[in-house]
């Protein structure tokens, strides 16, 4: 059994709340493995960012930015922090996020449990980043104006982020998901248009939902593109409940995630990229426990991927892990860098 294994098995006597504040605990004090492996091979430079390597932590693991340095410095080539609200949320009653062993997934309804944008970016602010840095924004669940919660998160954040993710995707708040479609999506893509136009550079990308129809995928992307977002991430969690060997907690509310999850949102992925002919960068996220799983996202359009559930079954050693087989996968492809698989099996 391998050492994590055992660690794990400790671990997972805890509440899964409990234990993620242990890993965090143990971040904040060096207790890491540091990354083990770096390849050229694995280098990209994308919305003029050089990227290490295409594997992100998802937002969820640091909401509020906490070890965003340790995590780079365990070898992931991006973090991203949040999501963060303006105002500080409690999220909802404990318990709220279950493991599904049996399926290698994660059920959660957090909703957005957070230190508000002010404490965050104070945090942020004083440390010297030694990464890549994406901030995931988002919108109080009282707010009586949610699209201007996102203005308010882009322009707190701007400067000190490299990248901004709007998070419209996440199943826990009321009325959240309605922002991807019709008349609501396209008062946000103005919304941000317009803080675009105030010269804010950094670039902004939409997080979204695996269970949009092909209809409202479409429109979201078409007009994600005519507004000049720089990226899309595909996905978030889903409500769906297919196939679960779990009896125990499968039928609990909130957003599924891990293995299950990555089919649906590498399909997803896959018709995004057919819809925008490859047009704006794509970051595949959902269900991602191996090489091969890396290999098939970016077949299927992503330029980067991101990933959580895995590491909390398989630990940290898995970044540098991946990192050594996806190098290895890639020289079996006969490919000199990622973007010539990019796509490959999304036509
Ligand atoms: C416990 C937990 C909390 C999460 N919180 C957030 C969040 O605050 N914002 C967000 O955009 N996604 C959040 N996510 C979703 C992840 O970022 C990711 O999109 C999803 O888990 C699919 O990836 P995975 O299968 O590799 O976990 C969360 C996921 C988990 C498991």
């Amino acid at each position: 059994m391998s050492f994590y294994k055992k660690i794990r098995n400790i671990a997972f006597l805890a509440e899964p709340e409990k234990a993620h504040k242990l890993a965090l605990s143990a971040l904040k004090l060096g207790i890491y493995p540091p990354s083990q492996y770096d390849s050229k091979l694995l280098e990209q430079e994308i919305f003029d960012i050089k990227f290490k390597n295409p594997i992100g932590l998802a937002a969820g693991f640091d909401k509020n930015g906490e070890v965003p340095n340790e995590i780079l410095e365990s070898g992931f080539g991006f973090t991203e922090i949040g999501t963060v609200t303006p105002k500080r949320q409690v999220g909802n009653k404990q318990p709220r996020v279950f493991r599904l062993e049996e399926d290698l997934a994660i059920i959660n309804r957090l909703g957005f449990n957070n230190d508000g944008m002010e404490t965050v970016y104070s945090r942020l602010s004083k440390i010297k980043k030694k990464g890549i840095i994406g901030i995931n924004i988002g919108a109080n669940w009282d707010s009586k104006d949610k699209i201007n919660d996102y203005v308010k998160g882009i322009h707190k954040f701007y400067e000190i982020a490299d990248y901004l993710t709007i998070n419209i995707s996440s199943p826990n708040t009321p009325g959240l998901r309605d922002l991807q479609t019709g008349n609501n999506i396209n008062e946000l893509l103005k919304s941000i248009s317009h803080s675009k136009k105030e010269k804010i550079n950094t670039p902004i990308f939409i997080k979204l939902a695996p269970q949009l129809t092909k209809k409202e995928l479409t429109y979201v992307v078409n007009k994600s593109i005519e507004n000049n977002i720089d990226g899309l991430i595909l996905t978030n969690t889903t409500t769906e409940r297919n196939n679960l060997k779990n009896l125990r907690y499968k039928d609990e509310n909130g957003g599924l995630s891990g293995q299950p999850l990555m089919t649906p949102s590498t399909k997803t992925l896959k018709d995004a990229y057919i819809i925008s002919e490859g047009k704006i960068p794509l970051i595949g996220v959902g269900g991602i426990s191996t090489a091969d799983d890396i290999i098939k996202k970016i077949k299927c359009g992503a330029s980067l991927i991101q990933l959580y559930t895995s590491l909390v079954y398989q630990g940290p050693n898995l970044v540098s892990d991946l990192k050594k087989d996806l190098t290895e996968k890639l020289k079996k492809e006969g490919v000199q860098s990622i973007d010539q698989l990019i796509g490959l099996e999304a036509k």
